[in-house]
């Protein structure tokens, strides 16, 4: 009986029973439609960096390993977009196919997150 509540409880979760209360009246000052926008925390970027790049961007960007210390770097979203998307024959894969544009811009959000000093 009591697996049955808990299936029965399930199913109304899983169909969005009951319904939130919506809004009576659209807020007029509300910002429209809003822009997708990619942030570390809709596509965590924090793991995407430690998969695929931890083992050469050593302790998640902040330290030099087979690849330069990210921390702190210096150079423009657009040549940190360029070098993640091509990479760099023989130093660094390319991830422009491994990622999209979206995925790309939440592992740049998570390298800017970090200070020069590796905070
Ligand atoms: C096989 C090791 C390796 C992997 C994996 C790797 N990188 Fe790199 N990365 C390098 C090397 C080596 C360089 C330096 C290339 C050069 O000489 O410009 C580099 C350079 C960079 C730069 C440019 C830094 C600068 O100031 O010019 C960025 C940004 C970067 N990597 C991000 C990433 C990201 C993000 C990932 C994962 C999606 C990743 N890398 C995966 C080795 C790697």
């Amino acid at each position: 009986m009591r697996q049955i509540l808990v299936v029965a409880i399930l199913i109304a979760t899983a169909i969005g029973w009951p319904a939130p209360p919506r809004a009576a009246t659209p807020d007029a000052n509300a910002p429209g439609p809003a822009t997708p926008e990619a942030s570390s925390s809709d596509i965590d970027g924090e793991t995407m960096f430690a998969t695929s790049c931890g083992w050469c961007h050593q302790q998640g960007g902040r330290a030099a390993g087979r690849g330069p210390k990210l921390a702190g770097d210096k150079k423009s979203d657009d040549a940190l977009i360029d070098r993640i998307k091509r990479g760099k024959p023989g130093a660094m894969p390319a991830f422009g196919r491994a990622f999209s544009d979206g995925q790309i811009i939440a592992i740049l959000a998570y390298i800017r997150s970090l200070d020069d000093a590796g905070n």
